[in-house]
């Protein structure tokens, strides 16, 4: 059974699909994740980006496994290296690019098979899983994601203005909205969540509250 979530950065979904996957007893894949590594490869390599031959040559050489929380890249633990904001400034050249969406698209169909797993990301439920037992579009107002993140920042102890914090989300969703492939959007058949105003505890709540009652429907 697959339960694909997809939704705005900082709509609390990592969080959210992580507490499902444990109180349903699924698996959980992070999809950001493997774009996030593949970004922090071509970083390193100081790769140009936007060549397809030179994306398409590092795919060949890219081996990303996820293994609980842990991200690895062709070996290496690379789990907190790819939360920097540098990859998360840099993503969009390659979630743009037809041959990285098939490679993390064949990777996640490996990864979800023959699994009860819940799947989250940004086309979960209009690209990769059309076919997912479940569909949840999760989201809050930009102000509301914005809030959030910068109190996250705070208690990380790097601190940001709330301002830029708001400005780079609204670009960040841009990025995601307008995309030419696999954009973010909620799927028709996606029931849609909408958390402003509610903590992280109560998104979560909220979350399995809806898709235990869409599992007794089924
Ligand atoms: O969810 P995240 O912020 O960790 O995702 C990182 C980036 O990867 C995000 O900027 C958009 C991209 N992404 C995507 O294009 N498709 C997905 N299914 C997941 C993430």
């Amino acid at each position: 059974m697959i339960i694909a979530i997809d939704g705005p950065v900082a709509s609390g979904k990592s969080t959210a699909a992580r507490n499902l996957a444990s109180s349903l007893g699924f698996s959980y894949l992070d999809t950001g994740a493997i774009y996030r590594a593949l970004t922090l490869m071509a970083r390193r390599l100081a790769l140009d980006v936007t060549d397809s031959a030179t994306v398409r040559a590092m795919l060949a050489r890219a081996e990303v496994r996820l293994d609980g929380d842990h991200v690895f890249l062709n070996g290496e633990d690379v789990s907190d290296e790819i939360r920097l904001p540098e990859i998360s400034n840099s993503v969009r050249p390659l979630a743009e690019n037809a041959d990285v969406r098939t490679f993390v698209k064949d990777l996640e169909h490996a990864l979800a098979s023959g699994k009860n797993v819940v799947v989250e990301g940004r086309d979960m439920g209009t690209v990769v899983f059309p076919d997912a037992d479940t569909k949840i579009f999760l989201t809050a107002s930009p102000e509301d994601r914005a809030r959030r993140r910068w109190e996250e920042l705070e208690r990380r102890g790097t601190p940001q203005d709330y301002e830029d914090v708001l400005a780079d989300l609204i670009r960040r969703d841009e990025a995601d909205t307008t995309r030419h492939i696999a954009p973010l959007r909620q799927a028709a058949d996606a029931l849609r969540v909408d958390t402003t105003g509610l903590s992280a505890d109560e998104s979560a709540a909220l979350l399995l509250a809806t898709v235990r009652d869409k599992l007794e429907g089924l």
